[in-house]
């Protein structure tokens, strides 16, 4: 909330306790939001809920507000147009108040302070010895916005790689690598290598169906927690694979508080089991243990142990939930998966439900939608492989990254410290394509609309940030403090000011509703306005009062589109 909101906020609350309401608890039901037109005013007040409360029309509610709320020193007008409430602030109040925040880095342009949540952030988790493909890179990329958003609210965030260490598709690899594998080429090339052996195992089963048994076996053996060749396969494996993940993980920017993978949980089943069965949920089926859903609408029954006595992927995920809500204390736990294990989550939720632990509220499903990458007839499709192969993160950013390098070579051929930029840009941009649009959308992956420097993409947001650095570097003089500007200069700076007065509106709602795409159109929008401004208010070359009140406007869009892209895991060049 920005001192502007704060301020009107008061005297909304002045104004309907004047009308006989309950101070507390009209307190929740005064949300401030930017109107569906900027032309109606700065914010808005949906009267609906306040009506409620004061037993009045929302319209008849909305009138009254506006006359109470009089003009002041921060208030310009207050208008009623049907259930809602306009208002307008004034000049120069907004830019004092916006600016003044973003210079001395206050919330909500800065953190915020503690809000008291606590969150969860299950995201990433690929299955170790299986490619790191596309639909991992996204939970990694939402993810890591989320955890990044979650932080600069106030939230403590616990940001959890869930990895698939354990269960039967790593018993089938191990069973591969048993079989056929060699540690010289395992270590070569661990990700290529391993995703070779895993399709071999594929074509091979077909063939001969008792691999699978054999897979079952390996899998005993390594859950009976003997120190056995299983084991130390399982090590070998996992240690590879979480170094070859390290590569993607550090170019995107991407870190974890915790890295307790499916098998961290191995000594935690057994306890959640007995907690299920004490709960009275837990009936035998086909000598299987399972939890029937039905009332809650969900026909397939959750199974948590094989009649073989082994665990499953839904076991370790419970055993994760109880021990989350003893270790941590979530107010909220995310997990960023695709939308396919909707029924898993769905699932999970509706055991903890049955079992009627209050930590079933908490458990959230975030989904997204997958990738598609354009046939050469030109349809979209699963972005799944080329040609049966998979397509790995890491070959992914490098190809983004030489296409970069190619543009600098053609457009700016003496650039500074290229290499570094390519990377920066090329990896953001396929970062910003994938948290463009509302997550549960499928994303088109395409090369050229990606990585252009115009329309909405990571380039263009960059370029806009590195277009501000090098005004600044070009002035030719300090940015000075907002209290030394003249304010008044900047009336015709009111787009780019309100744009910014709508920053914390955009990263709550992207908090609330887990979807980074608020703050990505938040910078897109900023970019956007600031370019219009600039094209008609030169900096350089200016009297001194003018150019110092735009030097103020310049690099305080500057830091917010560094913050907001920040919050979307993506770097800001100063030059490319
Ligand atoms: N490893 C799983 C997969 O690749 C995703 C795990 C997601 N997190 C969880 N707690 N189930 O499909």
């Amino acid at each position: 909330m920005t001192d502007l909101h704060a301020h009107l906020r008061s005297r909304l609350l002045d104004a309907i306790a004047g009308l006989g309401v309950e101070r507390t608890a009209a307190e929740s039901c005064v949300r401030l939001e930017p109107p569906k037109n900027r032309d109606h005013g700065d914010v808005a007040l949906p009267a609906f809920q306040v009506a409620k409360l004061a037993g009045k029309a929302p319209p008849a509610l909305a009138a009254e507000l506006a006359s109470r709320v009089t003009a002041d020193d921060v208030v310009e007008s207050a208008t009623a147009a049907g259930p809602f409430v306009n208002f307008r602030f004034r000049r120069t109040a907004l830019a004092r108040a916006v600016l003044g925040a973003i210079q001395s880095g206050a919330a909500p342009y800065g953190k915020a302070a503690p809000n008291g949540q606590v969150v969860c952030i299950d995201f990433s988790s690929p299955n170790i010895a299986k490619p790191f493909h596309i639909g991992h890179m996204r939970s990694t990329t939402i993810g890591n916005a989320l955890c990044r958003i979650h932080r600069h609210v106030g939230a403590t965030v616990h940001g959890i790689n869930h990895l698939g260490d354990w269960g039967m598709p790593f018993a089938k690899m191990m069973t591969a690598y048993m079989r056929w594998g060699n540690e010289q080429e395992l270590h070569a090339q661990p990700m290529r290598y391993m995703f070779e052996l895993y399709k071999r195992y594929g074509r091979e089963v077909k063939e001969n169906p008792g691999l699978d048994a054999e897979a079952a076996k390996h899998f005993q053996a390594l859950e009976s927690g003997a120190d056995n060749v299983e084991r130390r396969m399982w090590q070998l494996l996992r240690d590879e694979s979480l170094k070859a993940f390290q590569g993607p993980y550090t170019r995107l920017g991407v870190t974890f508080d915790h890295i307790t993978g499916e098998s961290f949980f191995e000594d935690k089943m057994a306890g959640a089991m007995q907690r299920v069965t004490a709960s009275g949920v837990l009936e035998q089926s086909e000598g299987a243990s399972v939890v029937w859903l039905k009332e809650l609408g969900i026909k397939e029954p959750c199974i948590l142990q094989k009649s073989d006595g082994t665990t499953l992927y839904h076991t370790r995920d419970l055993a994760a939930a109880f021990y989350r809500e003893t270790t941590f204390h979530p107010t909220r736990i995310l997990y960023v998966v695709g939308a396919e294990q909707k029924l898993h989550f769905d699932q999970l939720k509706g055991v903890l439900t049955k079992m009627k632990e209050p930590i079933a509220a908490a458990v959230e499903h975030v989904p997204f939608g997958l990738v598609l990458s354009k046939t050469d007839d030109g349809k979209w499709e699963k972005f799944a492989s080329r040609s049966g192969n998979a397509v790995f993160l890491d070959e992914i950013l490098d190809e983004a990254v030489a296409k970069v390098r190619g543009v600098i070579r053609e457009k700016n051929p003496d650039l500074l410290g290229a290499d570094q930029v390519a990377e920066q840009v090329g990896v953001s941009a396929i970062v910003f394509n994938d948290l463009k649009n509302s997550r549960i959308k499928d994303v088109k992956f395409d090369w050229d609309s990606m990585l252009q420097f115009e329309g909405e993409t990571g380039p263009y947001v960059q370029y806009a940030c590195a277009r501000l650095s090098s005004i600044l570097r070009k002035a030719e003089a300090p940015v000075p403090a907002v209290a030394a500007i003249d304010l008044e200069l900047l009336a015709d700076a009111e787009r780019v000011l309100l744009t910014m007065m709508d920053f914390g509106t955009a990263v709550q709602k992207a908090a609330e509703q887990s979807e980074p795409s608020h703050v990505t159109g938040h910078t897109i929008a900023l970019a956007g306005e600031i370019h219009s401004y600039l094209r008609e208010h030169y900096v350089v070359g200016q009297e001194p009062r003018i150019r110092d009140a735009r030097l103020v406007l310049v690099d305080a869009a500057r830091s917010l589109l560094a913050t907001g892209l920040g919050l979307l895991g993506i770097t800001a060049p100063d030059r490319m």
